[in-house]
């Protein structure tokens, strides 16, 4: 195997700093955060806020601490969040709605992971004593599950809209927020006024080691900092890993284009064999596969890949998911796809 082996395609949560962000981390100032006295901290939720256009953001260890301090901050136990039924929140999260928050979460059936304002505007529950309050719309973008698609402002704007009608909020998982605006050639902040509270990571295509940032008015940022407290994640010097995420703020948002390119080349590579179809409109950096044709399921082409230094998950029994970053080269695509498509014969 030549040095671009493995090819991991497993997620782009998996890549390791750079020298120059380890660099910055290893000469990072730091405080107690706790007290707010982390000059590193500081400035990272300075930029992160003023990238999102939002009057404050707060550091946090994970998307899914991001997530569930933004949902317990914005409900009350008994309340109904409405969200696709492959978010992450949902299917990833451990349950922690109803564990941390006493929340109800209802799926509906978006478009590859996108919810729509009729959607939204049919399912709310309100003003009868058989329901439960539906206070809040979460939606994510880019979505996982849906194979990285990305909502067009338009259509979270109508959203925004019809939950505010109804008196509801809207959080949107942005873990991929960064994402969306490179594939929409727009600034984050295009987006993220469509969300009451967005929280988006740097541990994902960003390329940093830890932590995912929560951004809204500073009213909710007080609450916010409450839950951060109460689920465990109030860290002291944690301007070490917030100098990464920094450092990727400023340095790998508009590299997330050769990430989306080299998938759109992985794609072309592999409808090459008509043994594969590609779900939805691959507009990111995630593919998810379907093998159409041959008899094998996505374990074991998982498997046989593994064998042959290609790395990526199954997703369902003839599904797979192939997720592209900055720790995979564009020269691996085509032996990446290679690879596939010669395991998927028996
Ligand atoms: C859309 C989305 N939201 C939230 C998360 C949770 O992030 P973490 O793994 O940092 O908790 C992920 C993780 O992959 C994700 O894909």
């Amino acid at each position: 195997m030549g040095d671009i082996y493995p090819i991991d395609l497993r997620s782009d949560t998996i890549t390791k700093p750079t020298a120059t962000m380890r660099k910055a981390m290893a000469e990072a100032e730091v405080g107690d955060d706790v007290f707010g006295e982390d000059p590193t901290v500081i400035r990272l939720q300075e930029k992160v806020a003023e990238l999102l256009g939002k009057e404050a953001a707060l550091y946090v260890t994970s998307g899914t601490m991001a997530n569930q301090v933004c949902l317990a901050a914005q409900t009350k136990p008994g309340d109904e969040v409405l969200l696709d039924e492959n978010a992450h929140i949902l299917n990833y999260e451990g349950g922690a709605p109803a564990l941390l928050s006493g929340l109800q979460l209802r799926p509906l059936a978006g478009d590859f992971g996108r919810l729509s304002a009729t959607l939204v505007g049919n399912s709310f529950h309100a003003g009868d004593s058989h329901f439960a309050p539906t206070t809040l719309v979460a939606v994510e973008n880019t979505h996982n599950r849906g194979g990285g698609t990305v909502y067009e402002l338009n259509a979270l704007q109508e959203i925004y809209d019809v939950a505010h009608n109804k008196n509801a909020n809207v959080h949107m998982d942005g873990a991929r927020l960064w994402n969306a605006a490179v594939a929409l050639n727009t600034r984050e902040a295009e987006i993220a006024k469509h969300g009451d509270t967005v929280s988006v990571c740097f541990s994902k295509g960003l390329g940093a080691p830890v932590g995912s940032a929560v951004a809204g008015s500073k009213d909710f940022i007080r609450r916010a900092h409450r839950f951060r407290k109460v689920f465990g994640g109030g860290m002291r010097q944690a301007g070490i890993i917030a100098a990464g995420a920094l450092y990727a703020v400023n340095h790998h948002r508009e590299r997330l284009a050769e990430d989306h390119a080299k998938a759109a080349e992985l794609a072309d590579l592999l409808l090459q064999s008509s043994d594969l179809k590609i779900e939805g409109p691959m507009q990111s950096n995630i593919l998810i596969v379907t093998i159409v044709k041959q008899s094998v399921n996505s374990a074991t082409l998982v498997e046989r890949c593994k064998k042959d230094g290609v790395l990526f998950f199954p997703f369902g029994e003839r599904k797979f998911r192939l997720v592209t970053h900055l720790d995979v080269s564009a020269a691996a695509m085509r032996p990446a796809a290679q690879t596939i498509v010669k395991n998927l014969l028996n």
